[in-house]
């Protein structure tokens, strides 16, 4: 089977994208990391990924004020122009385009730093303190047009100890990001996880499960 040509849309340091390469540097893995396009020029991932040797480019939301149409016409551009067969959404934070998305359905991902469906949108390591959850986690989905609504792939849960802060949480939550993500691709590049009509169907039945992933205490 060709390996799936992902790329990757960042905003900031790269975390996941950096682990996502690192992973896609093995032959076998079922994924290669074309690009890595970015909205923002300062990207810290921009520099990872251009001293990997990954094509990296930048559509700056900025220059194109609020038309939305033309921003994504260009991040689309730059799909087409390395012939990507699947999005990754790497700490990519700019809400798509209904209409964007439902072009990508079925081949675009997201991660986000939270046991899905509990503590949706932004600051979710301040949102799990405040509920007093034991557990807390990331989660990869497929992209669809509701925000942090898509069926889930794989997650990957971490205890929250005492004395956590929303920084240490989130270190924590990171550390197993960025095994969660590597392998959540593999499922989908492979053939092993697949978007059915009635969520994601995974032939391996630890895909789907919770991957009870607990770093040592950070
Ligand atoms: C990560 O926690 C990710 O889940 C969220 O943004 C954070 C930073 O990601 N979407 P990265 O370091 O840019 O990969």
């Amino acid at each position: 089977m060709a390996r799936k040509r992902v790329a990757i849309l960042i905003s900031g340091r790269g975390s996941n994208m950096a682990a996502l390469v690192a992973a896609a540097r093995n032959p076998v893995y079922p994924a290669d990391v074309v690009a890595v396009l970015s909205n923002q020029p300062g990207a810290g991932g921009l520099e990872r990924a251009s001293a990997e040797g990954i094509p990296t480019a930048v559509v700056d939301q900025a220059a194109f004020g609020k038309d939305r149409a033309a921003f994504e016409q260009a991040i689309q551009q730059h799909l087409d122009a390395h012939c990507a067969d699947l999005v990754c959404l790497a700490g990519f934070m700019r809400l798509l385009t209904p209409s964007f998305v439902s072009r990508w359905s079925g081949r675009m991902l997201n991660i986000h730093p939270s046991l899905l469906p509990s503590f949706r949108g932004l600051h979710t390591h301040e949102q799990a303190l405040a509920a007093g959850v034991r557990i807390h986690g990331a989660t990869v989905h497929y992209v669809v047009p509701e925000v942090d609504a898509g069926p889930i792939v794989a997650q990957a849960a971490v205890p929250v100890l005492d004395g956590d802060t929303p920084d240490t949480l989130a270190a924590r939550v990171l550390a197993a990001e960025v095994r969660l993500y590597p392998l959540a691709l593999a499922l989908v590049a492979g053939g092993k996880s697949t978007l059915t009509p009635q969520g994601v169907r995974s032939a391996a039945a630890v895909a789907s499960a919770v991957q009870l992933i607990v770093p040592d205490p950070l």
